[in-house]
């Protein structure tokens, strides 16, 4: 990385800041129990040397970053074959829905955000979308009450999934290799097995118990009843012979054959709404991605049913104007201001924003710059604003179980990609011999207005269960170009905290001068309006920036890990590509050639 994006200014800013922070900065926050993806004795706290050594890896021609060695790697092999980025994005895919199970996945869905060479930037919508069975109260019980879990551990919970019509939606437009050829490694990966390191271990850990519930999963993710430990093989042969119908039949196989009927059969026999025709009426959409403005670059990124795009264009439009560079990483002036700005931002998130096929989203009012500049002047300099005193509804809290990848190849072309499951391993259910996670999507929308979702989110009626629409996410995968070249792909599991996640390794890079791996290893922070607190990782505050912002008004929660920001940035001088696997996910990889 060139000298001009370490400024040698930055380096004593955010050093004393780590510095601090590591000597007990955040002793005395309080810790709730947000949903937690990963123990915290698994994502241990950064220190400050480990933050000032961090390097990317580099690499000449092209590069893929993604939560799991393996899926990076198939990536790799399909560019070494002459795929393009497109055809090494739909063999991660595929690929992180053996080795990456928890998040990676057929049974779900996502987006995904394209720059093609060509200059073109594209987004392709492959979200869940609610059974033509599904009604507003169908997560309420007789007395207009949310029935507990019923959104996220049983079929009702399960969106249609879209993973498999984006993937090969995706191929069959952009891609220059066949299905059969994009999907090779995933079989392989399946059939033959993969061997676990410690960091897959720490995530199939974290639901053994719910594995045991159910013979057809406990058959696969246990060990003969036992937790799989590292170095042994797991081995899926369902989940390759589902893969199998897919290579030879493509998205029919999956829409309108026999796995459709394996999923309907099993939500029949389970309480579950899906039918026949929810799955042979699923499409996925190219859509007009998000685009705004910030210090001289220009981001792309996803528009509804996504809130990620308009909220992190949102929050950029109102930060832009303050010196954020000069202020420093962890300072007081940047915490308080980003944290303001997120507030306001993530109020209009929870207020206005839904699937654009069923409701208005006033992207252009909540993206002018007018609107903007209104919120900017109700920042107060040395005082939190009580979220109680910002206009909208509602609030949120979550977790981490999705995940992210980019790839950049020779060409130029970038594809960043965030999809999921929803919760860790979805609804923790197999349909029948499928070998897949069905999601539980159908618990991002509003059960009941006013009302959290097991995520913690509090959302409004334009989110409401409507049969066919797509529940409002925050995934926010995302292209960033400078000079109309891809500069930085980015994104991140972690509901709402996805959003701050994105937009802090953006800052990060171009006002903190930092380098990438420093950018997604940096601990992070997020304000979402509701709860009015601040939360945050290790690290990011010394103690006596801690005092003044609390002494301004704010309350911190401390998470044990927030995110996992699988990011390429393309140095604009060289061209070569430098990747960075979050170190939240010790078994993701950068890798390129
Ligand atoms: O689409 C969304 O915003 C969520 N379903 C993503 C889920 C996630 O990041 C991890 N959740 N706990």
């Amino acid at each position: 990385m060139s000298a001009r994006y370490l400024p040698q200014s930055f380096f004593p800013r955010y050093a004393l800041a780590m510095a601090l922070g590591a000597a007990g900065g955040l002793s005395g926050a309080k810790d709730v129990p947000l949903p937690q993806p990963l123990k915290a004795s698994h994502v241990p706290a950064i220190t400050r040397e480990a933050l000032d050594k961090a390097r990317p890896v580099i690499a000449t021609h092209a590069m893929v970053v993604s939560a799991q060695h393996y899926a990076t790697q198939a990536g790799v092999e399909i560019l070494k074959q002459g795929g393009n980025a497109i055809d090494a994005a739909v063999a991660v895919g595929f690929a992180e829905a053996v080795v990456h199970p928890c998040c990676g996945n057929i049974g779900g869905g996502g987006f995904m955000t394209i720059h093609l060479a060509s200059g073109e930037n594209l987004f392709l919508n492959f979200r869940e979308k609610a059974p033509a069975k599904a009604t507003p109260g169908m997560f309420l019980d007789a007395h207009g009450e949310v029935v507990p879990n019923r959104s996220t551990d049983s079929y009702l919970g399960v969106g249609v999934p879209g993973t498999v019509m984006g993937l090969n939606t995706a191929l069959a437009k952009y891609g220059k290799l066949t299905l059969k050829q994009v999907i090779a490694p995933a079989i392989k990966l399946a059939s033959e097995g993969y061997v676990l390191q410690q960091g897959d271990v720490n995530i199939l850990n974290d639901s053994v118990e719910d594995f045991a519930k159910h013979p057809n999963v406990a058959a696969i993710f246990l060990n003969h009843g036992k937790p799989f430990v590292a170095g042994e093989r797991l081995v899926q042969k369902n989940l390759a012979h589902t893969l199998e119908q897919i290579a030879n039949g493509g998205s029919d196989a999956f829409y309108k054959g026999a796995i459709a009927r394996a999923v309907v059969a099993a939500s029949n026999a389970n309480g579950g709404i899906l039918s026949l025709r929810d799955f042979a009426d699923y499409t996925a959409q190219w859509e007009e991605p998000i685009r705004c403005e910030y210090h001289g670059h220009t981001i792309i990124s996803a528009p509804p049913p996504s809130s990620g795009g308009t909220t992190l264009c949102e929050i950029a439009q109102i930060i832009a104007p303050y010196p954020f560079a000069q202020w420093g990483y962890g300072s007081v002036e940047a915490v308080h201001t980003f944290a303001e700005a997120e507030r306001r931002a993530f109020a209009d998130r929870n207020t206005y924003l839904g699937d654009p096929a069923f409701v208005r989203n006033p992207i252009e009012q909540l993206l002018s710059s007018a609107h903007a500049a209104k919120l900017r002047a109700t920042i107060l300099p040395d005082k939190a604003t009580p979220s109680a005193q910002i206009t909208g509804n509602l609030g949120a809290t979550e977790g981490d179980h999705t995940t992210h990848y980019s790839v950049i190849d020779s060409h130029g072309n970038a594809v960043a990609v965030t999809y999921t499951i929803n919760f860790l391993f979805g609804t923790r259910q197999i349909a029948g011999d499928t070998g897949f996670f069905l999601n539980d999507e159908m618990d991002d929308f509003t059960s009941k207005p006013g009302v959290a979702n097991a995520a913690g989110l509090v959302q409004g009626k334009v989110n409401q269960v409507e049969p066919g629409k797509r529940p409002l996410s925050s995934m926010t995968p995302t292209i960033v170009l400078r000079d109309g070249k891809p500069f930085l792909l980015t994104g991140s599991p972690g509901d709402a905290t996805i959003i701050s996640t994105t937009l802090q390794s953006i800052i990060n890079i171009i006002d903190f001068g930092m380098n990438v791996q420093q950018a997604v290893n940096a601990p992070r922070m997020h304000q979402q309006w509701y709860p009015d607190e601040v939360w945050i990782e290790d690290g990011m505050l010394t103690p006596d920036a801690r005092r003044r912002l609390e002494a301004m008004g704010y309350k911190f929660t401390k998470v044990h890990a927030m995110g996992a920001d699988e990011a390429i940035l393309i140095d604009p001088k060289t061209g070569r590509r430098e990747g960075a696997n979050d170190r939240r996910r010790p078994a993701g990889l950068a890798a390129g050639y």
